[in-house]
């Protein structure tokens, strides 16, 4: 029994000890940062940086909350002469964005902080950027059709690779013809896809 006692009187002991310990060492971190100013500053600091990052995060989780604008539906595919091609430089109520590159035209959209009006390739929205990509000068633009017959093998090879990263990057709406060529007839290809007709006064019908 009195072994016992012992035991658990030595071991009540220790505890106590422990937890004076611990006070101890807090009380001292506490007394060393309230007697210097500079440590107090420090702390003030701290706690204002933790807080801004924890309000930062909580500010971006609200700004990310509300939904994005549905994406527009997918243009139907058609050829368009530049005329046309201007039109879709951002500045329609819809926003929409079209870049042609080596007789292609792309729908840009969803690169409209390049293209859109302020974006640095501007100049690129509604017109033919090949000529601009081959020398890599963005005011390069045309605003009649560009046949880029002065450009060497290796400006038209940049154009090809400039042509391919958008082909993977964008959708494809159709060919940049220039006046009196034949637009293709796309009907055939997209039966069942979800896409927007975009009918242009200047656009010409087969049948005419
Ligand atoms: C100081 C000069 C330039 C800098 C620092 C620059 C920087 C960049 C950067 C960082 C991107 C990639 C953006 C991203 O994918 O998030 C980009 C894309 C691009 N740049 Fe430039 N650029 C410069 C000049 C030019 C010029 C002169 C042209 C054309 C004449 C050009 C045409 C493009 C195009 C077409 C894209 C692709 C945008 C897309 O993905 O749709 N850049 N540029």
């Amino acid at each position: 029994m009195g072994a016992e006692a012992d035991i658990s009187g030595s071991a009540d002991g220790k505890a106590s000890a422990g937890v004076e310990e611990s006070g101890g060492i807090l009380s001292e971190i506490i007394n060393e940062i309230v007697s210097s100013p500079i440590n107090i500053a420090l702390v003030l600091a701290i706690l204002f940086l933790v807080y801004k990052i924890v309000a930062g995060r909580r500010d971006n989780q609200e700004i990310n909350l509300p939904p994005q604008p549905p994406p527009l539906p997918k243009l139907k595919k058609r050829d368009m002469l530049l005329d046309e091609l201007r039109k879709y430089d951002g500045t329609q109520p819809d926003g929409r964005v079209l870049v042609a590159i080596n007789g292609k035209i792309f729908d840009v959209t969803r690169g409209k902080r390049f293209y859109g009006p302020g974006g640095p390739y501007s100049p690129f929205a509604g017109h033919d950027a090949s000529r601009a990509l081959a020398f890599f000068q963005a005011d390069l633009v045309k605003e009649e059709y560009d046949d880029l017959s002065d450009l060497d093998s290796r400006q038209m090879e940049s154009v090809r690779e400039w042509e391919e990263q958008f082909t993977d990057k964008y959708d494809f709406v159709g060919r940049l013809v220039k006046p009196g060529e034949e637009p293709t007839n796309y009907s055939d290809e997209e039966e069942g896809e979800q896409t927007e007709e975009v009918v242009a006064p200047t656009e010409r019908s087969k049948d005419d």
